[in-house]
């Protein structure tokens, strides 16, 4: 990393601290997801920075990959997840934590287990170090709340525009013995009171630009040319789409995800339907020092 990028890292971190806080006064039960997704998205916006990809906001089961649609009338309750991704010149910063928004014990006892677990996380990586030392501590320390880390969930490198940039950090001991290197790496665990599994539930109406292909319909062609200038590689969502073009571009959003140029994510929910706490936050490696922008 330049010392360039290393600035933008901390521009972007510093950005998604200032959200997080904004973000835990936002969220209280009976609010809508859609008023607080869309708000959370402008402060970044007014704070200098861009999306990173949609705010993500799961409820109980639901781990990951939910943001509102625009017409959602979802609103906050229960076991409420918060996942941001801010930006800058395509340095990322990739930050989450969950509230209880029900007073519920076993609500508090899994985000206290993400919690220690993202610190066990954060204490264990260095360059150098094998992946599975990561995750064993990260499952430990889930493990000693009575609780399962969910193994097919994974923190994960990040790269300019790029969100998995191919080395993935395991929530649990998967034996991996490669070894982390200097960059930017986004650590989360998911406690769960379940299976520790989740699986592709609906569509999220997140998608990510996959290959670029010639397309005949006029307003998936103007939608695909605006993705590509203002995404590039980084995943949004249909309201972003439906906000600027209108509710007419939900179909050229299918045509385009029909002929593979466009990607959409499912909804990934813990396959015992059990509740799921997640904490996350991103570090850069350096020269063997590490910092938590985030
Ligand atoms: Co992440």
């Amino acid at each position: 990393m330049n010392p360039q990028e290393i600035d933008n890292y901390r521009k972007a971190g510093n950005i998604a601290k200032q959200v997080k806080k904004y973000a835990k006064q936002l969220a209280e039960p009976g609010s809508s997801l859609l008023g607080i997704a869309e708000k959370i998205e402008a402060k970044i916006l007014e704070l200098g920075g861009k999306c990173a990809f949609p705010v993500n906001l799961c409820i109980d089961d639901i781990a990951a990959h939910y943001t509102p649609s625009s017409d959602d009338k979802t609103t906050a309750e229960g076991l409420l997840k918060i996942d941001i991704g801010v930006h800058i010149n395509g340095a990322i910063a990739d930050t989450a934590f969950s509230i209880d928004l029900s007073n519920l014990e076993e609500n508090k006892k899994l985000i206290e287990a993400s919690e220690k677990a993202l610190e066990e996380g954060i204490k264990t990586i260095r360059e150098g170090i094998e992946l599975w030392k990561i995750g064993k501590a990260i499952q430990d320390k889930i493990e000693s709340y009575q609780f399962s880390p969910i193994r097919n969930l994974c923190g994960h490198s990040l790269a300019e525009f790029q969100i998995h940039a191919g080395t993935t950090i395991p929530n649990c001991n998967n034996s991996s013995s490669n070894i982390i290197k200097p960059g930017a790496y986004a650590i989360e665990p998911f406690a769960t009171s379940g299976h520790g599994i989740v699986y592709d539930g609906k569509p999220s109406g997140i998608y990510r630009l996959e290959a670029r292909k010639a397309i005949r319909d006029p307003v998936a062609r103007k939608i695909l040319d605006f993705v590509e200038q203002e995404y590039k590689t980084l995943p949004f969502c249909s309201r972003w789409i439906v906000n600027k073009f209108g509710p007419r571009s939900l179909l050229a959003l299918h045509l385009l995800e029909q002929d593979e140029i466009l990607h959409q994510y499912p909804q990934l929910i813990e396959k015992s339907h059990s509740k799921v706490a997640q904490s996350e936050n991103t570090v850069i490696l350096v020269n063997n020092t590490i910092e938590v922008i985030t």
